[in-house]
């Protein structure tokens, strides 16, 4: 421990000075050298979001008795996603702090469900195909629901719907399907999945946190997915987040669920303690009032044709680096259509590539299998796109050689 709590304050302009300067060794987001982790619009966006988040970074999100202005942004945004997730008339939801709650609420909502209904949940499980995010690990970890995972296909990494009705058991009581999956960009056969959950009477929870801001705007776009939302009647809940393709503030998801009945399994009431009732409806206490105040903001900046705009700057980009990659040689994992693109070059070792990468400046993600990089392509690669091809063509050959520096791990934390 090196840094001791200051015994006196610093000035804000020193403070401010030392805070650029680490700033100065993170990955350049704003030029896109960034394979994930950053959803950057343009800096019009980043105003909008900055401001708004400013004017309610004080206010406490928990306490919308006295912040009317706060419950009613965050009913508008949950409106509005309702509204571009086609659910019915009643459905409800909420926002959380990100896609990780939202999912372990959706499945606390799903447990909790369960046992009012007089099921026994002791050994209760959920099933969800490999590709599925580790979220669902998390919350099964947390609420004692077991997470089945089963096979996807090698070839074109959707799953395997035979394993995945298989290994639905009485203990059953939620499917999952992603819309689409982290590691492929694929949508999942959402239409199969949901029906096999409804067939049983389970609940199916869609996994629309990385694509559900994305794949209505790509749609508009021309882009032909199956249906993935609730246009499916065996959709009972579904996760997306605002701070990655709602390009709102860090801290924002949102959970919905097809009625108000499931909704009202997710907030956690209580009153035996001295200061009486305390119901909070998220895995948090006290919410931050900015994130819900940038989200609001930001969705309404853009509306639908300002999230097409930038889902067909995106398209674009991915067309460009498509042209790039196959004239590299490089294959491109699974026929996504959306904005995460999984490429990967035969025989190439992926530690010394991704070294060689990140040696000029880029910040790829990765996959272990098949062993490849993986990219969350943002309005911002635009931009980015040429010097990549050409940083990319040179870390291709670098990679060949046998004493290429090689990266330690590739890790998403
Ligand atoms: C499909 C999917 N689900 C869930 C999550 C978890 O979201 P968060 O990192 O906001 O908790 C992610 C994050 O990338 C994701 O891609």
């Amino acid at each position: 421990m090196s840094k001791s709590f200051p015994k006196s304050g610093t000035p804000w302009a020193d403070l401010k000075a030392q805070m650029q300067e680490m700033a100065t060794s993170d990955i350049d987001w704003r030029h896109g050298r960034n394979g994930y982790n950053v959803f950057f619009a343009g800096p019009d966006v980043i105003e909008v979001i900055k401001e708004a988040y400013t004017m309610f970074q004080s206010e406490n999100g928990l306490n919308q008795g006295a912040f009317p202005s706060l419950k009613t942004m965050e009913d508008e945004v949950v409106e509005m996603a309702l509204d571009l997730f086609n659910a019915p008339e009643g459905a409800a939801g909420g926002m959380s702090s990100g896609g990780t709650e939202s999912i372990i609420l959706a499945v606390k909502s799903c447990r909790d469900r369960a046992k009012a209904q007089g099921k026994d949940v002791s050994k209760a499980n959920l099933v969800i195909p490999y590709s599925g995010h580790p979220a669902f690990n998390k919350a099964g970890h947390l609420l004692g629901v077991e997470v089945i995972r089963t096979a996807i296909d090698d070839v074109t990494r959707l799953p395997d719907l035979g394993a995945y009705e298989a290994a639905i058991d009485d203990n059953t009581i939620m499917c999952v399907g992603s819309a689409p999956a982290f590691p492929s960009g694929l949508v999942e056969q959402i239409p199969e999945m949901s029906e096999i959950a409804r067939a049983r009477d389970l609940w199916f929870h869609v996994d629309a946190c990385v694509g559900g801001y994305f794949a209505p705007f790509a749609e508009l776009n021309g882009v032909e997915l199956t249906p993935w939302d609730f246009r499916n009647p065996g959709v009972s809940s579904m996760s997306a987040d605002l701070h990655k393709f709602g390009y709102a503030s860090k801290g924002a998801s949102t959970v919905l669920y097809r009625t108000a009945e499931l909704h009202s399994f997710q907030a956690t009431d209580f009153n035996v303690w001295p200061s009486g009732q305390m119901k909070t409806p998220t895995l948090a206490g006290t919410r931050p009032g900015g994130a819900i105040a940038a989200a609001w903001a930001v969705m309404n900046y853009l509306g639908v044709e300002g999230y097409t705009a930038k889902a067909k700057v995106i398209l674009e980009t991915r067309a460009k680096l498509e042209q790039g990659l196959s004239a590299l040689g490089y294959t491109v994992y699974g026929a996504s259509k959306l904005m995460i693109i999984n490429f990967g070059y035969d025989g190439l070792d992926l530690f010394k590539l991704w070294a060689a990468l990140n040696k000029r400046g880029w910040w790829p993600g990765a996959t272990t299998e098949p062993p490849a990089l993986h990219m969350m392509l943002t309005p911002a690669h635009e931009a980015a796109m040429d010097d990549f091809l050409t940083d990319l063509a040179l870390a291709t050959e670098e990679a060949k050689s046998d004493d290429a520096e090689k990266a330690d791990e590739i890790r998403y934390s």
